[in-house]
């Protein structure tokens, strides 16, 4: 028998399981399975498959699989529905967001509930954390859509959203992006992730309840094929997507072309950096959170643990013990620490890869798990940093330990990897940790903290983590579309360069042949061939010329840290040596056949603009976002890195320098094709670039076959974005070669946009050139 003495020897916890008949009623009023709910209400079962609780194996729900039909039936009604949403005032629709805000506060427990029967999650998060962040989420929208216009003048939504998202915290991805996409006006299509569709359901009936007008929000359940019918669908204008890198990979060339814009929230690996100084038991338990939180199963899980040799013992000791406290178990139980596996299949993944790390030379250290779908608390040790724990997303509990002697070891350790999601950094020295996170290549850094998440502040990966961001200011413009210039006409499909050999192998004689720029020093083309081309002859660059150019741009990564000031004095000096030489480039322009004055027009504007991004490059920066209390989250903007450019054919100095300058002020370095017809306009600035003070390889010049070396660019695993202005064709090409290291693409047909008006330059280009980094710094004793 439990005497109160027994319970005090032992400090046992007894069961404390949350009551889950409010879910099971609500899941008995659908005996035959779910539909899918479209334009307001929920359609007949089609074909149907299970739902279980991971916890118990048990089935709960069936709940339909989507066919391409009933995707377009959801898109049909999204689509009926758009013109009339986006017609209301912002402040109607903030009633309509603050409504759903209220009703998701009045159906919490209940949604705990479902949430933590249908993914495995302990009570404890669902309740705690998922579903008043889900609040939170459609609060924080409802006051954007209110300040819609005053904040974002001349924005416009893009129409219908499909978005598709995971089973980690189905519930929560879901407001990510169902609240930014209604508040800018967008109506949607969602997908919910094949192993946790119940509470997307719910939420549907929810907005039902609450008056949210029919067709607003759809949702078609099913597997990866119902995902691919809604990318695949007509009458998308935007896709969303979180998920997988491997998917995202797939979604990206599949949308190749299309025009439709893409937001990609991928997969982590993100470092724990763990300093001498650290606060070490604050520090434990911020593993607690990294990695065992949601069972791992967590985008921005801190999976490595990266920890100063001087306190290694120590600290694994501190970890090894917390460990085997925790407790894991029934999810419904209040005391549970860690609940179930989302699926069989995904304990199998776990357990796969775990084992293939223990046969690669990993040490495991263990708690304690149930028999079923649970995995236990794990951290691996003895794992090269090229192994399979150390490199693959195992969306499980399972961080791995390594040592690092100096902070630069840690850095370097930290940016191992091709992912670039989030990082955490424990320091008692806030220099140190600032320090730090400017220099990981990450979307989200927290200080002596882990894995907070709020509306207020943008969450989103560098590199192959994928782009966008979602929540904050920063989430908004992914929801809206600015007025795109439209093409009068397509930009002309360039001639194919005639080859022919350069003076070089000709022999000797003055070679007037315009080289390429590479490093800051001109550079004969490795094809040793050139073409003519109106004014004389260019050399032709091929693979290798772009591959030398990408590695001298690399070479000057110090000039992303240069101040903006620094940027902008050389910006200015630029533009003075140009002025001394207008007249010569007009001369240039003009034997284009550019008329006198146009050609006069196009320098007068090339000189401005240099003088408009030097003032640009010290005043476009981040914010403080409005999160929690005792943070201040920073929002910092920070170059791509090596940023590819294929000119537009027209206005051939206009066009380059309207591209080139945005991305140098903000701390790129660039690799720019110039106008494949008159590369002669940019072939004249290696001059000018000699005697501006710009450090060699900050802009290196490619002249050649526009779409052959943009696809060079494009392929390049150490470019970091693609900007692209030709043909259709040419830009399809692009976004479907940019998907193996996910860089960011800018496509556009370069006739469409005049490069002397107000589309010629502007904030959207220094956006373009940069990415958010969140930076969270707690404070407070
Ligand atoms: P997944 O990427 O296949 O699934 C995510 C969503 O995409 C689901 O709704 C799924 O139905 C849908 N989907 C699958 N294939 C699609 C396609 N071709 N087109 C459109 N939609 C498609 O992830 P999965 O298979 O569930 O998990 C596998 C691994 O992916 C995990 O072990 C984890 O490493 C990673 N993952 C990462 C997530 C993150 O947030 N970063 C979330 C989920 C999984």
């Amino acid at each position: 028998m439990t005497t109160v003495s027994n319970i005090l020897a032992s400090m046992d916890y007894g069961p404390a399981p949350e009551d889950a008949r409010i879910v099971t009623d609500w899941l008995g009023q659908f005996p035959g399975g779910f539909g899918h709910f479209i334009g307001g209400a929920f359609t007949t079962p089609g074909e149907t498959f299970e739902v279980q609780n991971p916890a118990t194996g048990e089935a709960i729900a069936r709940v339909s699989q989507g066919t391409p039909e009933d995707v377009a039936a959801a898109v049909a009604a999204a689509r009926k529905a758009q013109p009339g949403w986006a017609a209301l005032s912002g402040h109607e629709r903030a009633r309509h967001l603050y409504a759903l805000a209220r009703h998701v506060q009045q159906h919490a427990r209940f949604l705990a509930v479902l949430e933590t029967i249908d993914n495995g999650k302990p009570i404890r998060e669902s309740r705690d954390i998922d579903v008043p962040l889900v609040a939170r989420h459609f609060y924080h929208h409802a006051g954007w859509a209110e300040i819609l216009d005053s904040e974002f003048p001349g924005a416009r939504p893009h129409g219908v959203c499909g978005q598709i998202i995971p089973w980690n915290f189905p519930l929560l991805m879901l407001a990510w992006k169902v609240a930014p996409a209604l508040a800018a006006g967008n109506t949607v299509v969602l997908k919910p992730a094949e192993y946790t569709p119940l509470t997307a359901l719910a939420f549907a009936q929810i907005a039902a309840e609450c008056g949210l007008p029919e067709g607003v929000l759809n949702i078609v359940t099913g597997d990866g094929a119902t995902g691919a019918a809604l990318v695949a669908a007509e009458g998308i204008d935007k896709i969303a997507f979180t998920g997988s890198t491997e998917v995202g990979r797939i979604i990206r060339r599949q949308t190749a072309g299309t025009g439709k814009p893409l937001t990609l929230e991928l997969g982590g690996k993100s470092p724990f950096v763990v300093f001498a100084d650290a606060d070490l038991d604050a520090a434990v338990e911020g593993v607690v959170d990294a990695i065992w939180f949601n069972q791992g199963q967590v985008c921005c899980a801190g999976a490595r643990i990266l920890v100063a040799e001087a306190v290694a013992p120590r600290f694994e000791k501190k970890l090894a013990a917390r460990m085997r406290t925790l407790r894991v178990g029934d999810p419904l139980d209040k005391n549970t620490d860690m609940g179930a596996i989302v699926h069989p299949v995904q304990l199998e993944r776990i357990r796969a890869l775990v084992a293939k790390g223990q046969a690669e030379g990993a040490t495991l250290t263990q708690g304690e798990a149930p028999e079923g779908c649970f995995f236990p608390p794990t951290i691996a040790a003895d794992v090269e940093p090229a192994s399979t724990l150390a490199t693959e997303e195992i969306f499980g509990p399972v961080a791995t330990i390594t040592t690092f002697r100096t902070p630069e070891d840690a850095v370097a350790l930290a940016n191992a990897t091709r992912y670039g999601l989030a990082a955490s950094i424990w320091s008692e020295n806030v220099n140190l940790c600032l320090d730090v996170a400017a220099k990981v290549k990450a979307g989200v850094v927290w200080i002596n903290s882990t894995n907070i998440f709020d509306a207020g502040a943008g969450f989103g990966g560098y590199r192959e983590s994928g782009y966008g961001r979602e929540g904050g200011r920063e989430g908004m413009t992914a929801y809206l579309a600015h007025p795109r210039p439209a093409a009068s006409r397509p930009e002309a499909e360039p001639d194919a360069p005639v080859a022919t050999p350069g003076l070089a192998s000709a022999g000797p004689g003055i070679d007037r042949t315009a080289k390429l720029y590479v490093g800051g020093k001109q550079a004969r083309p490795d094809s040793g061939y050139v073409f003519a081309v109106p004014g004389g002859l260019a050399g032709l660059g091929n693979r290798k010329d772009i591959r030398n150019a990408v590695e001298a741009a690399h070479k000057v990564a110090g000039w992303g840290k240069t101040t903006g000031h620094n940027r902008a004095q050389v910006l200015y000096y630029l533009a003075e040596n140009l002025s001394a030489r207008a007249v010569e480039f007009e001369g240039r322009l003009a034997s284009f056949g550019i008329a006198r004055p146009a050609a006069k027009a196009e320098v007068d504007a090339a000189i401005r603009r240099c003088f408009w991004y030097a003032a640009q490059a010290d005043k476009f920066d981040g914010a403080v976002h409005q999160t929690k209390t005792e943070h201040v989250t920073l929002a910092v903007p920070e170059p791509l890195g090596v940023i590819g450019i294929a000119c537009p054919a027209t206005q051939p100095l206009l066009g380059f320098v309207s591209l080139v300058l945005p991305a140098i002020a903000m701390g790129n370095s660039v690799v720019a094709i110039p106008s494949q017809a008159h590369p002669l306009a940019a072939t004249d600035l290696y001059q000018v670039l000699d005697t501006s003070d710009l450090p060699g390889g900050v802009i290196n010049i490619v002249t050649g076959e526009r779409d052959a070396l943009a696809r060079t660019l494009a392929d390049h695993d150490d470019v970091a974005a693609m900007w692209y202005f030709g043909t259709a064709a040419g830009a399809k090409m692009v976004e479907a070669a940019s998907a193996g290291n996910l860089k960011q693409t800018w496509t556009e047909d370069g006739a469409a946009r005049d490069w002397f008006g107000p589309a010629g330059q502007g904030r959207e280009f220094l956006h373009r050139a940069t990415q958010v980094k969140n930076i969270w710094v707690p404070y407070g004793e």
